[in-house]
């Protein structure tokens, strides 16, 4: 069964092929056109911007996940899996207007995707799990802890199953990733702020500046990243240096901010690992990028003798090979039946399945 999916929730417009057999998933293509360059001079994300672009590259992009040979040959897929949400409405109509489109011509079946089920279950696209190897039923356990770390959201999340969710915290104001960006703008690092920061983080002192670790000890599972944000700000403009920030100074604020952000994060997704009784942590999302977010919660969801589950870095940020993935579960789940017949699927899934959201 081959798996045309697509994304344009936000600044990436992506399409991939995701080809899946009785043996496990294989990504043919995996094509993401960022439009970082595009915002980058307003300092963030500018919607009616984004979705201007989606419309001038969302046809060259679909058509270059779906050519397998040098010939331009399109390979037609079985299923299309399309982002319904959660983001920019203006976004993500370009993605569901071109599914709903090509599902129409085609005549094959087209499912609406959370986003945030795609970053939950990327981890197993990673190639060690992938169609050489194991079967995805046996490949990971549950009941599961996941802790989905993005530009919008911080959730935790109980896992069961394939839409057997439970939200059990989230963040009350800034998402971890949103915080990253904000802190990035302040010290003049430019869009997207994750990686930058991150990369001087790793030659700055973590234990340098003593900022907030915002609701470490609430009994709750929820976050804040606003007040940490705050407090950046405040500590920049109270030291402010003569002539500008140094290297030096600009690598400790990297790595003390980043810090106190992992602590919660890790701390937080420990706490509940604990109560839950369950059988593995999963990280998924933009934020799970950072190598210092990973390895700190692995040791310590290790220390805890259970499995922990995390994207290789190519599935961390918005791409459609998570779209497709999520789509073909959903797939499965709700038309068992059906398999991938090419009957007249667009007025069954395409009206009970894709409401944008
Ligand atoms: O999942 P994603 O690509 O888009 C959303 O669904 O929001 O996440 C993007 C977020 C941005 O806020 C970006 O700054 C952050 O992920 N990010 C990182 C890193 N790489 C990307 N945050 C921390 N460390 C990184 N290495
Ligand atoms: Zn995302």
């Amino acid at each position: 069964m081959k798996i045309l999916g697509i994304e344009t929730s936000c600044d990436e417009t992506a399409a991939a092929l995701l080809e899946i057999n009785q043996i496990g998933f294989k990504v043919v293509n995996n094509v993401v056109l960022s439009q970082t360059k595009i915002h980058k001079k307003y300092g963030g994300i500018v919607p009616e911007v984004a979705a201007r672009a989606h419309v001038e590259s969302i046809i060259p992009v679909i058509k270059a996940a779906l050519t397998v040979n040098s010939k331009l040959q399109f390979s037609q897929p079985d299923l299309i899996a399309v982002t319904k949400g959660p983001g920019l409405i203006t976004s993500l109509s370009v993605g569901a207007q071109a599914a709903k489109t090509l599902s129409y011509v085609w005549n094959i079946p087209v499912v609406g995707v959370n986003h945030l089920e795609g970053h939950l279950w990327s981890f197993l696209l990673n190639q060690k799990s992938t169609i050489q190897n194991r079967l995805p039923a046996v490949a990971y356990k549950l009941p599961a802890i996941a802790l989905i770390v993005s530009g919008g959201h911080t959730e935790l999340i109980l896992v069961e199953g394939f839409g057997k969710y439970k939200l059990i915290g989230q963040t009350l104001d800034d998402a971890a990733g949103e915080a990253f960006d904000k802190v990035a703008k302040m010290l003049s690092l430019g869009y997207p702020g994750g990686p930058v920061i991150a990369h001087f983080a790793k030659r700055g002192d973590p234990e340098k500046i003593k900022f907030p670790r915002p609701m470490l000890d609430s009994a709750d599972f929820n976050f804040s990243f606003s007040g940490l944000k705050t407090a950046v700000k405040y500590y920049l403009a109270k030291v402010v240096p003569q002539g500008g920030f140094s290297q030096a100074f600009i690598n400790d604020v990297c790595a003390s901010f980043q810090a106190a952000v992992i602590e919660v994060l890790t701390a937080k997704t420990i706490k509940a690992a604990e109560k839950f009784k369950i059988k593995s942590v999963i990280l998924g999302g933009g934020v799970s990028a950072n190598e210092n977010l990973t390895q700190n919660l692995k040791l310590k969801v290790q220390k805890l003798g259970i499995d922990f589950y995390y994207p290789e870095k190519w599935l961390t940020g918005d791409n459609a090979s998570i779209i497709a993935l999520a789509g073909y579960f959903n797939f499965k789940k709700n038309y068992p039946a059906q398999g991938s017949g090419k009957n007249n699927w667009q007025t069954l899934t395409t009206e009970a399945n894709l409401q944008l959201v």
